[in-house]
């Protein structure tokens, strides 16, 4: 068993009725606790960013307010890159691109800064679960609207019971763990 799928196993713990009954949610506070298992799963997130060669594919990293800013940053750091912020409804100060979405439970809406993502700029969306594919896939409408290309998506854990992948579309994905 390699150090990542040994890290998910033991340090992502199954919530069952969380936040809501019939939902079981994944924490994974308590391998973020871990620098062993930090340090093996931001190194393998990164790889979604790299060519074959193991050079740097991309120019920005974006995560997904909040769990996806934990990982994204440290693999936007990884990869020599800078890192943008997508935000849930009204926290970003300035002008932004907005996106409805429909969540595991419940709906949400996530905003970018108009002018964070240079036109033509390679990004790479980082989070920590992919469940329905809600969140990805408006993401990747939002760098769109800016201009940008999602070069891929890199996830902790996907939910495979749930159709995260289909909603993603031709994004590559890495999910370092499925359930
Ligand atoms: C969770 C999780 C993913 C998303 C996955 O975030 O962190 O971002 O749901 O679900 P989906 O694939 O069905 O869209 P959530 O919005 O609960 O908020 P958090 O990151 O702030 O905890
Ligand atoms: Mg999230």
């Amino acid at each position: 068993m390699s150090d990542v799928t040994e890290a998910l196993s033991r340090l992502v713990r199954d919530v069952p009725d969380y936040p809501e009954p019939g939902i079981v949610y994944k924490d994974i506070t308590p391998l973020l606790a871990d620098h062993g298992a930090l340090t093996a799963v931001v190194h393998a997130l990164a790889a979604a960013g790299r060519d074959d060669d193991g050079r740097t594919a991309v120019d920005l990293v974006l995560g997904m307010e909040s769990r996806g800013f934990i990982l994204g940053a440290p693999v936007a750091l990884e990869l020599g890159v800078g890192f943008v912020p997508v935000r849930k409804e009204g926290k970003l100060p300035r002008e932004t691109h907005t996106e409805s979405y429909s969540l595991e439970y419940g709906e949400a809406t996530l905003e970018i800064h108009t002018d964070a993502i240079a036109p033509g700029s390679r990004v790479l969306l980082v989070d920590d679960v992919l469940a329905t594919g809600g969140t990805m896939a408006a993401t990747r409408r939002l760098v769109e609207s800016c201009g940008g290309v999602a070069h891929g998506a890199a996830v902790l854990l996907e939910l495979s019971f749930l159709p995260g992948r289909e909603a993603i579309g031709d994004l590559p994905l890495l999910a370092l763990g499925q359930v």
